[in-house]
């Protein structure tokens, strides 16, 4: 099967798994977010980006921006491979970072595995790959290294500082510390952080390293793991000392997230959401990979890593239904009979009995052929996303995904779902966040269902709000550089 021809874009009207309110590219692949900055005042989000097809390839630098969090404007190609140069075979992941007033790439260009950096224009649209790259030529010497990619930058008084990703073979996964005056001569000061193979990986894609409150905290993608995981720590004298461990989002489809320090200071964060079906599918669908929504990272008084979507995502919401002060338990009718859809924004809040579980179910067909569930067992402390009857398709991923959120005995239950096509975020208590990538077969699985059962649940409130494209008519796909 081939993509569709160059200039006809996948469109949101014909195909029913495309999201309408994440962003993701007019056509083809999408993976990891790159680069992530504001720069005077506009947030820019680079991502890697196949020009040629929705499969993973010829990576390339794709580019947007936004000045709300919501919108989106696509912008050209902002770094190709060169042949004959030190990224000829893709340009990796990297970040981003200003440079007294000049926006500097990061990347990693391929093969071997070498950084590299580009500097920008103020617009942030020309880059200009620097003539001394690569500038970091080789992994430290005498290590069995699997890979070396994914710098992570960052200034701290006088001096930049990056990690990069990396394992030891038959070791277990590393990053890299590094020092510079000038973002172009690298001195190696020694592992940051490393782990046993058995426990977190063999190799590191991904790093983030970045202070939270009185911590400091490494996001680390590790392969093969395929998610990603937080580690909250001490960092002295180039060595990071991890105290707690926790998976970033265990949905199943998120990975490689990216963490940037905005101008009011907030962490956010986006992650690459992969698919959830097969290659021909992506393959006829003509895209290939979607962007989470920008969420912010909190460090909570447990110690853990707090997560809620940014207060900005309220601008998406349509007109609102809402009920309060309702008891589901066995027997109850369908609070939710008269509302559907399948891009929405539901919040609830509600007290659970114990021994109650809370189950809302999205995208359900009228004869439950079809349902995602949305569950949450008090006793258990357990929330769950079951895919299993997601699709009656047998070729898409179809399982369950679960996080542990105990609560205490007085806090409610506060769920947010972000439902886009098949995309579905579930953001619980700013605590944790399950994304998972479902596809229905049937248009007419658009039906919402709240129901309890061991128990009764008190609903608090309950509020849904339908949420339109975010994109103009006729966008366009961008042409390679
Ligand atoms: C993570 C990753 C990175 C690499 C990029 C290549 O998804 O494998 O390590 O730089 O994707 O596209």
């Amino acid at each position: 099967m081939t993509p569709p021809a160059r200039g006809h874009p996948p469109s949101e009207d014909a195909d029913p798994h495309r999201p309408i309110y994440h962003f993701l590219p007019p056509a083809n692949w999408l993976n990891d977010p790159n680069g992530l900055i504001q720069w005077k005042g506009t947030y820019h989000l680079f991502y890697q980006y196949n020009p040629n097809g929705p499969f993973h390839g010829t990576i390339h630098w794709g580019h947007a921006s936004s000045v709300d969090l919501v919108h989106w404007t696509d912008l050209p190609i902002a770094l190709a491979p060169t042949p004959g140069g030190p990224d000829k075979d893709g340009c990796f992941s990297g970040c981003a970072v200003d440079a007294d007033g000049i926006p500097v790439l990061i990347y990693t260009g391929v093969h071997p595995q070498v950084q590299c950096l580009a500097t920008g224009d103020d617009e942030l649209i020309a880059w200009r790959k620097h003539p001394a790259n690569p500038i970091i030529a080789a992994p430290p010497p005498n290590l069995d290294v699997l890979g070396f990619r994914d710098p992570y930058v960052w200034r701290d008084g006088d001096a930049w500082y990056a990690v990069v990703g990396s394992g030891i073979q038959g070791v277990g996964g590393v990053v890299f510390l590094y020092r510079s005056a000038d973002l172009i001569h690298w001195s190696y000061l020694g592992p940051l952080c490393s782990g046993r193979r058995e426990e977190t990986g063999e190799m590191w894609e991904c790093p983030n390293f970045f202070p939270l409150g009185d911590r400091h905290v490494l996001i680390l993608s590790p392969i093969p793991l395929g998610k990603a995981i937080y580690l909250i720590g001490t960092d002295a004298a180039g060595r990071f000392t991890p105290g707690t461990q926790g998976i970033f989002d265990d949905g199943g489809c998120s990975y490689a997230p990216q963490v940037m320090r905005d101008e009011r200071g907030r962490r956010l964060v986006w992650s690459w959401l992969r698919e959830r079906r097969s290659e021909a599918a992506q393959r006829e669908a003509g895209w290939s990979g979607v962007m989470s929504l920008p969420a912010a990272l909190t460090l909570r008084s447990d110690g853990t890593l707090g997560v809620s979507p940014v207060p900005e995502l309220a601008a998406l919401r349509g007109e609102s239904w809402r009920r309060t002060d309702l008891t589901l338990g066995p027997g109850s009718a369908n609070p939710l009979a008269e509302v559907d859809g399948e891009a929405l924004e539901v919040a609830i809040e509600a007290t659970l009995d114990d021994g109650a579980h809370l189950a809302i179910d999205l995208r359900c067909s009228p004869d439950d052929a079809e349902r995602t569930r949305v569950g949450y067992d008090r006793t258990a402390g357990v929330l769950t996303v079951d895919r299993e009857r997601s699709s009656q398709d047998p070729t898409v991923a179809r399982d369950t995904a679960r996080a542990p959120l105990p609560l205490a005995p007085d806090e409610p239950l506060r769920l947010r779902f972000f439902l886009d096509r098949s995309v579905l975020e579930v953001f619980a208590n700013d605590r944790i966040v399950l994304t998972s990538r479902i596809y229905p077969t049937r248009a007419d699985a658009r039906g919402l269902v709240a129901s309890a059962v061991g128990g009764a649940a008190t609903i608090h409130s309950l509020e849904v709000w339908p949420i339109g494209s975010i994109w103009p008519a006729g966008r366009k796909e961008r042409e390679p550089s």
